[in-house]
């Protein structure tokens, strides 16, 4: 039989890290062929009472190499040290979750976790008689559902695509994984609740989908993006030289600080700012849930970004930091165009010039959070209301639903 204490005792004996990996590797591959030989071939001898399957499944295990199989796994096949672990490029076992060293990342996975929520909880009745009253909304207001459903829709999947398909595999860090695969669910659940959000209305849904093709202000911010994810999605991109490195970080900045960090801002300021006003309250409660996963997905971002940066100094040098500077310079112009676009005339006790400032405010934000000079001084927060409502144990029950009693159920305090 297999005996686990077999291996802690001959692991007390041989160096198990480092220079003496490849040697661990081997004799733990020893181990397991002769630990494991004769139980096995007991377990796998055909009886009579095998069938014919059966029969075929065990001879066909025979020929399992497990040397080969575990060979696919990525990093060496040594136990962990917490100071082997990289956020990039690192070298030991990626499966092996533990001993953790990023705390934080592990921390937001639990508290991602804790946070969790699904779009029909929410009551949308209410929304759904004002949408279809012709007095229920002016046509500015109908326009500013119509541009968010429009952006959110897609912008999400954006997201969503960039995590599975391009960042994940370039994040060396299982604990950092975990978070990653935390928030793609995360973002297929914001996707679900805009879909929520377009059917209840009962909206065109081929318009709203198409919005990232058709309207400029909705597919300038897209192909914003996406530019980037083609940068380091091809299956034969990879990190390890300083060149593919910076690409992963413009990635990381792109999509953390510019698409979930300036991106989102204007239409979640104006839909919350509907929901203030007690107009199309159901919506605006999804656009609150989703903006409190939002401020965490931006969080996780800036920590990974950062660490980066700490442990490869030299990927972010002068260059970098102009560049990085203007992409974040870059996304506040599209955003702003997108706030002008959406609200060509005064509405809900905004306007476009006042967005214009909360999102060059937040622009300095995405700035000093990575390290660069804020680029618009003296800009101040017009929407101090949004901060709050990030700040969500400040927030109070403002719109008396279902928000508070989820957080009894959850660990999520917000008094
Ligand atoms: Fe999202
Ligand atoms: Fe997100």
């Amino acid at each position: 039989m297999l005996s686990w204490d077999e291996f802690d005792k001959e692991d007390d004996a041989q160096p198990a890290k480092g220079a003496n990996a490849g040697h661990a590797a081997e004799a733990a591959m020893d181990k397991l062929d002769s630990a494991g030989a004769g139980a096995a071939q007991e377990a796998r001898a055909v009886t009579a009472n095998d069938s014919a399957a059966v029969a075929r499944a065990k001879a066909a295990l025979d020929k399992l190499d497990v040397a080969e199989g575990l060979a696919e796994l990525e990093g060496s096949a040594a136990r962990v040290a917490v100071d082997e672990k990289r956020m990039i490029n690192c070298r030991a076992d990626l499966n092996q979750l533990v001993p953790f060293k990023y705390d934080w990342a592990w921390q937001k996975y639990l508290d991602g976790c804790a946070n969790h929520w699904m779009p029909q909880e929410v009551n949308m009745t209410a929304d759904i008689a004002t949408w279809r009253n012709p007095e229920g909304l002016t046509d500015d207001e109908r326009r500013i559902v119509m541009r968010n459903l429009g952006f959110f829709s897609t912008a999400d999947s954006l997201v969503a695509n960039n995590l599975a398909l391009a960042v994940y595999r370039l994040i060396t860090n299982p604990e950092c994984r975990q978070y990653i695969l935390r928030q793609a669910f995360e973002e297929a659940i914001h996707t679900h609740a805009y879909q929520y959000c377009i059917e209840s209305l009962g909206m065109d849904e081929g318009e709203i989908f198409n919005m990232y093709h058709e309207i400029p202000s909705v597919a300038k911010k897209a192909a914003w993006g996406l530019k980037y994810t083609r940068a380091i999605s091809d299956p034969e991109f990879n990190t390890g030289t300083p060149e593919t490195d910076k690409e992963l970080l413009r990635n990381l900045i792109a999509y953390y600080c510019v698409l979930e960090g300036i991106f989102f801002y204007c239409g979640f300021t104006q839909i919350l700012s509907m929901g203030r006003r007690n107009k199309m309250t159901g919506v605006a409660e999804q656009f609150q849930y989703i903006l409190r996963d939002e401020s965490m997905h931006l969080n996780f971002g800036i920590d990974v970004i950062n660490q980066i940066k700490i442990e490869n100094p030299h990927l972010w040098d002068a260059e970098l930091k102009e560049e990085a500077s203007q992409m974040i310079l870059q996304g506040t112009q599209l955003e702003i165009e997108y706030a002008r676009d959406t609200m060509p005339r005064g509405v809900l006790g905004m306007n476009a010039a006042m967005m214009e400032d909360y999102l060059k405010f937040i622009a300095n934000r995405r700035l000093s959070q990575i390290g660069l000079k804020e680029e618009y001084p003296g800009t101040t927060n017009p929407f101090p209301w949004m901060s709050e409502i990030m700040d969500l144990k400040k927030e109070k029950n403002f719109f008396e639903t279902r928000v508070i009693e989820y957080q009894t159920g959850g660990a999520l305090s917000w008094d």
